[in-house]
């Protein structure tokens, strides 16, 4: 626990810091004691990862100064704050996905420099990560890993640099619920080795379960330092956004459009990366005007599904048909012609291109159809332009320029661009189906709330939904029906009124429902 004689382990006063176009921090204080997990909360945007970026010598602040154990520093880069103990697990991994783990965690340190000591260097990892009470396959290459062994990889690669400091922004947005438990016993036991950790999350409840202090930030300022056990999850978020945040969300019934599915998928195979089955046998329907949700621990099967429907990945067996059409392994842009709007996992590498513009970002997969491009060559710029600040605008986005690239973008506002595009609407396309996974992943409570009204408005206007999400509050909250997916089969699917949470948790464990018939689903 913090001991009060000690100096703080990190003080950051008075930092500044201007991107063009936006104040990002605005005279921020910051302090985090020796010996705590302090939490850092805030809305897209508000500033939080720039702020540690500073810490870690990625950003030089404006204005401001920095002490680490009491003595003032300057941080000119990130070498400088390895060599002050400071380690940043990012937002994004930076990990090398052909290479090894030990190749990663130790790439660019002298010490164990060539071939020679790789054993030594395995060693060491597997000491460290059972000193932290987590196992890794030293020998493993990055792609084979899941989330939650990438993000250790991130951490072995702080701890073997020796850092008693470590920033881990928004750590369990891509873990699941085992992962994210596992994750805080590693945290507590490092707290009770008297290292400082600085917690990033959007998870109001890991936040309050897991730090002893919170600094929110609002739009570059700080807003306040509170002990989170001693507030509502209501007033967190109310600092967080400055307003009342609703966690429910009002859903009228759904109205019957039509007797005929959007989307069918019938007896559907499909491989992982990795190469094994990731998909078995799964036959689904979504109706026009429906929300269907896929409940399920990430990583049974569902995001190799929703790929297999939008045409990014090969179906083995099985049939797609949307809107009547049978689009089994045809091409994504053939399923994009037909409505399909596809919200994806993964924002930065397979929903935007973060070093092109915002504007282009917006117009990607709409580019070759009018009135976006004229004579079928020409890119209409003017139009464009004015699409993309019209789109920007009526989604809120928070933005300098759309000349800008977009990866100056922060979480939220890439899945605000995201949706701008591909709920867009030209003469030539309506949107018919939108296949959302994780929608509200990496997203502030504001944004969340957004995204889910939209999704529930489109719904209204009889779009279907296929809506993949391993929060069981947003699939209760948002679904008509609701289908189980446990190790690439569908346990079973449950109309949402007689769903229950507990029931759905079991069938998420692998406990199979009997099939209640889509017919009398409907
Ligand atoms: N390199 C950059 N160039 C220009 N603007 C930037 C850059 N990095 C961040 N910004 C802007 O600074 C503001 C703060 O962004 P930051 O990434 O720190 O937010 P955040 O609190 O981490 O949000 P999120 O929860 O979405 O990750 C945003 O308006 C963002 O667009
Ligand atoms: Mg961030």
């Amino acid at each position: 626990m913090a001991s009060e004689e000690k100096p703080p382990a990190v003080l950051m006063k008075g930092i500044v810091k201007q991107f063009p176009g936006v104040l990002a921090l605005d005279h921020v204080d910051f302090e985090v004691k020796a010996g705590e997990i302090h939490g850092l909360l805030g809305e897209n945007g508000a500033g939080k990862t720039t702020l540690m970026s500073i810490l870690y010598g990625v950003y030089k602040a404006d204005a401001g100064e920095i002490y680490i154990h009491g003595r003032k520093v300057n941080i000119r880069s990130p070498k400088d704050a390895i060599k002050l103990g400071i380690g940043m697990v990012p937002q994004h991994f930076k990990l090398v996905m052909a290479h090894t783990v030990v190749e990663n965690v130790i790439l660019g340190l002298k010490e164990f420099g060539m071939v020679l000591r790789m054993k030594e260097a395995e060693k060491k990892i597997v000491e460290l990560a059972s000193t932290y009470g987590f196992k890794i396959n030293p020998k493993a290459k990055i792609w084979q890993l899941s989330m939650g062994e990438r993000q250790y990889v991130e951490l072995l690669k702080a701890l073997i640099r020796k850092a008693n400091i470590l920033i881990l922004d928004e750590p369990t947005t891509v873990l699941t619920p085992q992962e994210t438990r596992e994750l805080f016993s590693t945290l507590k036991r490092m707290r009770e080795e008297g290292k400082s950790i600085i917690f990033i999350s959007h998870k109001l409840e890991e936040v309050k379960e897991l730090c002893d202090r919170v600094t929110v930030l609002r739009k570059g300022r700080v807003v306040g330092t509170v002990d989170p056990k001693k507030v509502s999850l209501a007033d967190l978020a109310k600092m967080m956004v400055g307003r009342e945040v609703l966690f429910r969300i009002k859903k009228e019934p759904r109205k019957v459009v039509s007797e005929e599915p959007i989307l069918k998928v019938k007896g559907l195979y499909a491989l992982s990366d990795k190469g094994v089955m990731a998909v078995k046998n799964v036959s689904l329907e979504v109706y026009p005007g429906e929300i269907l949700g896929i409940a399920g621990i990430a990583g049974s099967g569902q995001e190799e599904l929703a790929e297999v429907i939008t045409g990014m990945r090969k179906a083995e067996k099985g049939k797609v048909v949307i809107a009547g059409v049978d689009v089994t392994n045809t091409s994504p842009k053939k399923i994009f012609e037909l409505g399909v709007a596809y919200i994806p996992e993964s924002r930065i590498y397979v929903g935007t291109a973060p070093n092109l513009t915002i504007w282009e970002n917006m117009i990607m997969r709409h580019h070759r159809y009018p009135p976006f491009v004229k004579n079928k060559i020409v890119l209409n710029l003017p139009y464009i332009f004015e699409f993309a600040k019209k789109r920007a605008k009526e989604l809120n986005m928070m933005y300098s320029s759309i000349f800008a690239p977009a990866r100056t973008l922060s979480g939220g506002n890439l899945q605000r661009l995201i949706l701008a595009r591909e709920l867009a609407e030209t003469p030539g396309r309506k949107t018919r189906l939108i296949v959302a996974v994780y929608p509200t992943r990496g997203l502030d409570v504001g944004a969340t709330e957004y995204v889910r009204k939209v999704l529930i408005e489109q719904r209204n206007r009889g779009v279907g939904v296929l809506l993949i999400s391993e929060d069981l509050e947003e699939i209760l909250m948002l679904s008509d029906r609701i289908a189980v997916i446990h190790n690439g089969e569908i346990m079973g699917v449950v109309k949402a009124e007689e769903a229950n949470i507990e029931e759905i948790g079991l069938m998420m464990g692998g406990a199979l429902r009997k099939t209640v018939s889509e017919k009398k689903a409907q």
